[in-house]
């Protein structure tokens, strides 16, 4: 766990480095400066019972194609454990708590019917989680910061999930930061891809360390 100021942690991420995109590199530091204020949270409301019928599994291919993380530092221990004890149990009912720790984008994009998201994911309370085990509930915030500099402040409801549709105007490549109590923790790296589950898997894939958790 890091406890370091929010504008340490800043600090080390303006730069838009990281391989994926073909991102223009004219994000300027001013975006970076808020502060941690709480944005508000809410806990979405479930509906729909029954159905077990989860066939997707969790996605095992970790690896970790060492990616340059610059000041980040990243993680290693491991161990999994479902920390909130309470599994999504509901298949691929449609639902804000739906499938938490799966890649949501993923499915919905075959999913006819499913909302599109430009980004969406789960927060953890640990970094080794498995997919399904409702994440972090409570005042948690996850602050996308797009390359155009402009930052959206999505709730995380009670299973751990938050998301932002595809008419947001995210402006990709983004990077992340996850907001709780006046902590941060923060993803210095510049995605082009939002699904962010893709990545933070149980184990971990295409160099992220595991879940995205607490800070
Ligand atoms: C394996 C497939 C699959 C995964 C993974 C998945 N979803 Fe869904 N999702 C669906 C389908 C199917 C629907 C419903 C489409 C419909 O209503 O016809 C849906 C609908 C939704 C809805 C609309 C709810 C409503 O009340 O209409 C939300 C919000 C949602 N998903 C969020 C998520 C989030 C967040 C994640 C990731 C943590 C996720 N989903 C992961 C398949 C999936
Ligand atoms: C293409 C893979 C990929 C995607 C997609 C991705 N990440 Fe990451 N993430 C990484 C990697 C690699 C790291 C470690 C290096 C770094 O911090 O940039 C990381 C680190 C993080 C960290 C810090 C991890 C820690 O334990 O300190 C957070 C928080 C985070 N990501 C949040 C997010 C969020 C939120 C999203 C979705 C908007 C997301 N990530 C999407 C690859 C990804």
């Amino acid at each position: 766990m890091r406890s370091v100021p929010l504008f340490v942690l800043v600090a080390a991420c303006v730069e838009p480095s990281s391989g994926t995109g073909s991102a223009s590199a004219e994000s300027s530091s001013s975006a970076t400066s808020q502060g941690a204020d709480e944005a508000g949270s809410s806990g979405a409301s479930s509906g729909g019972s029954t159905a077990g019928t989860d066939t997707g599994g969790a996605d095992t291919s970790s690896a970790s194609s060492g990616s340059s993380s610059g000041d980040c530092e990243v993680d290693t221990d491991r161990g999994s454990i479902c920390t909130s004890q309470q599994m999504w149990t509901d298949g691929d009912q449609a639902s804000t708590l739906m499938r938490p720790g799966a890649p949501c984008i993923d499915c919905h994009a075959d999913a006819g019917g499913a909302p599109l998201f430009a980004v969406a994911g789960t927060v953890y309370p640990t970094l080794h989680e498995p997919t399904d085990c409702y994440g972090a509930a409570g005042d948690v915030v996850v602050r996308i910061t797009g390359s155009d500099g402009a930052t959206i402040d999505l709730p995380v409801g009670s299973s751990g999930n938050f998301f932002a549709s595809t008419s947001a105007g995210i402006v990709f490549p983004i990077r992340a930061d996850v907001l709780f109590e006046d902590r941060v923790r923060a993803m210095c790296g510049w995605q082009s891809n939002g699904d962010c589950n893709l990545c933070h898997t149980e184990e971990g894939a295409n160099g992220a360390p595991g879940r995205i958790r607490l800070p």
